[in-house]
């Protein structure tokens, strides 16, 4: 697809192939992260999207032993909120494989947007270089809780967010910092409800996600519906 350089897109039919192969790639990417340096270093995307993906890992025979995850953004609710994404994550799949409790970094968003950034800072920049940072994709061509026409300086490493178009308002996310200094970055979209941000995307507008490059480009992984190329 034309469009943004550093971005590899890759087509697939329907959402259950999008899941199939990004939990392949994750899995994949695990074990070659742990055999170079004894550990894998996941950002998980929040949503409804990843969600199937996390199912799949669930049911997967992994080395969780050496996984570290950390979250992309986290909406500022109580941290048993059924909308939060940690908890989307842990029911889905963190909470049913052996990945120890102290390598599971969530952000503590219910301490509202600038106390949980300022306490995230340290962890995320210790985790540093990411060997993985998955995303999703907004209607709007947000990414993580960076969402158009806020400020997103290109060095923060965590942001406060404030008056986020989608609930709820106050969020905390990484920033373009932390998010570009991964070795790979996955971003999975389906439906034909994210065509218009896709199409925006690749027509090269200054979108939050097109923002995204990681160390080696992106790798978006995407079904017919939302590439606008559905019968
Ligand atoms: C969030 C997510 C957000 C999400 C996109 C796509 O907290 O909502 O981090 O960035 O990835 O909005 O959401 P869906 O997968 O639900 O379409």
């Amino acid at each position: 697809m034309p469009g943004d350089l550093t971005a590899n897109w890759h087509v697939l039919p329907g959402a259950a192939q999008v899941e199939q192969v990004v939990a392949q790639r994750i899995l994949v990417l695990a074990e070659q992260a742990i055999d170079d340096h004894g550990c894998f270093r996941i950002v998980l995307a929040g949503g409804r999207t990843p969600a199937a993906v996390y199912r799949r890992l669930a049911a997967a025979d992994a080395d969780w032993a050496h996984w570290r995850v950390y979250y992309g953004d986290e909406r500022c609710l109580p941290a048993d909120d059924p909308e939060r994404n940690s908890v989307m994550a842990a029911g889905q799949w963190l909470g049913r494989v052996p990945v120890p409790p102290a390598n599971i970094h969530a952000i503590p968003a219910e301490r509202g947007p600038e106390a949980a950034a300022a306490a995230y800072r340290a962890p995320v920049r210790a985790a540093l270089p990411f060997d993985l940072v998955l995303l999703g994709v907004g209607e709007d061509g947000h990414t993580a809780s960076l969402f158009p026409g806020q400020d997103h300086p290109a060095d923060e490493l965590v942001h406060a967010v404030h008056d986020a178009p989608k609930p709820p308002p106050d969020r905390v996310s990484l920033g373009l910092s932390a998010l570009n200094n991964a070795e790979a970055v996955l971003v999975l979209v389906t439906g034909s409800g994210k065509r218009d941000a896709i199409d925006r995307w690749r027509r090269g507008e200054d979108l939050p996600v097109a923002r995204i490059r990681g160390r080696h480009g992106v790798d978006v992984y995407l079904d017919v519906a939302a590439a606008g190329l559905e019968a």
